[in-house]
This record gives structure tokens, C-alpha cells and sequence, in this order.
């Protein structure tokens, strides 16, 4: 269990949209880390997406706060069936892993935590209060290999690398893309 005194939270789309500068400075406090060390562009592109992601159907979004200081926060979306999640795979997959219909997958986008506040259970409470009553029959989400704490509790929670993926852009890495089902009533 997680400290009593990390209060966990479900927020709304509008409600995530006036919290961007909390939500965009601990994304950067996280990704500056290795193996990320992501900067600036990664911070445009996470602020680009999020302003559409939480208008989404299906947007959920927990934060972890401690004394009202953002600790840690995970969200995810619906895929629409046309969604481009299964573009760019670069090792070869049965055609009915990505087939899309409404409601088949719950797309897991982000899941992090600030450092002094981890192996405490923070993230498997976000990630169990994500996954819990959806109505998506799956999840997934894509994870870096040389990520070995995110890789760590993806494989402790029960999910399964189905495919790699590397998006067009130059020099982007190649990622795993995982898959949970949902086991409804059951995290
Ligand atoms: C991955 C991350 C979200 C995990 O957050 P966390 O709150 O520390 O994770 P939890 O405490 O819920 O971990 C649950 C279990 O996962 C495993 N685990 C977590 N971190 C681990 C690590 N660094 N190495 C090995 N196992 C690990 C452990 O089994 C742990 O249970 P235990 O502490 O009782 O042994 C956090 O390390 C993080 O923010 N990393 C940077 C951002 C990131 O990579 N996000 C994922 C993007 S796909």
C-alpha cells in the first residue's frame, strides 16, 4: 500500500487542462532522468497531444497528490477504431491483435512517478485505479526497453509484449508495445 498520506484523485479532461503546468513540470522532472533525458521537444509534443487526449472519449486521468503536491500521475485514452497505434510495427503480428473496434482497447499513455516517492506502490494504485470498470475489452501501451522500472511492474502487472514499434520520426527508438486484458471487478 501506498503512504496514507498520498491521496489519489480521478480527473476530469477540463479540470486536467487547468492543472497543464503541474501535470508538464513533473513530465519533465520525470523524462529528464535516463535512460529518457528527453527536453523541450518531448515537452511540446507531451503538451500538444495532452490538449487533444483529455477531449477524448474514454480520458481518464489520476493524480497522486501529497499535502496538495503533485506526486506522481498516470492517464489513458479510448483507441478509436482508426486509431494509428498499430502503424510503424517492426516485427510482424497476427491481424486480429490490431484490428480496432469501438471499445477494444484502452490505450495506457502515461504512468510516472517522482523519484522520492517511488517503490511505495504509487504507480500500481494509479495503474489498478486506471484499468479498474473500464468498459475496453484490453489495454495497452508502448514502454522503452532500456526502461527496466517501467519494464519491472508492466511484467509484474501482467502485461505481454505483442509487437515492437519505431514512429517515423529520425532518430526515434524502437518500443514494446504491451497488452493486459481487463480483467473487470478482478485488480
Ligand atoms: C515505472 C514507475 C512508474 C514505477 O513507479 P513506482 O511507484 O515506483 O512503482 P510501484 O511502487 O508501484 O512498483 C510496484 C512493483 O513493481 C516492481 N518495481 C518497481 N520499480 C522497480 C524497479 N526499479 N526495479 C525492479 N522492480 C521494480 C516491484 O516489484 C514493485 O513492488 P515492490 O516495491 O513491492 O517490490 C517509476 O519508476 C517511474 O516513474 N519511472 C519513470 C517514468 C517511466 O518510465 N514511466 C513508464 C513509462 S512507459
Amino acid at each position: 500500500m501506498p503512504l496514507s498520506s498520498v491521496e489519489f484523485t480521478f480527473v476530469d479532461g477540463e479540470t486536467a487542462g487547468q492543472h497543464l503546468d503541474e501535470l508538464a513540470a513533473l513530465y519533465t522532472e520525470v523524462y529528464a532522468e535516463p535512460p529518457y533525458e528527453w527536453g523541450d521537444e518531448h515537452l511540446a509534443l507531451f503538451k500538444k497531444r495532452f490538449a487533444a487526449q483529455r477531449q477524448r472519449d474514454g480520458f481518464t486521468l489520476i493524480e497522486a497528490r501529497e499535502q496538495g503536491q503533485l506526486v506522481a500521475f498516470g492517464f489513458g485514452i479510448t483507441l478509436l477504431p482508426n486509431a494509428p497505434w498499430w502503424q510503424n510495427l517492426t516485427t510482424p503480428v497476427d491481424e486480429a491483435l490490431t484490428k480496432e473496434y469501438p471499445n477494444r482497447t484502452f490505450a495506457l499513455v502515461e504512468l510516472l512517478v517522482r523519484r522520492p516517492w517511488r517503490r511505495q506502490h504509487v504507480a500500481e494504485t494509479i495503474h489498478n485505479l486506471l484499468l479498474k470498470d473500464r468498459i475496453e475489452e484490453r489495454a495497452t501501451l508502448t514502454v522503452l526497453p532500456a526502461a527496466e522500472a517501467a519494464r519491472a511492474v508492466y511484467r509484474k502487472w501482467g502485461w505481454q509484449k505483442v509487437a515492437e514499434k519505431r514512429n517515423p520520426l529520425p532518430g526515434s527508438p524502437v518500443f514494446e508495445v504491451m497488452v493486459k486484458i481487463v480483467e473487470k471487478g478482478h485488480l
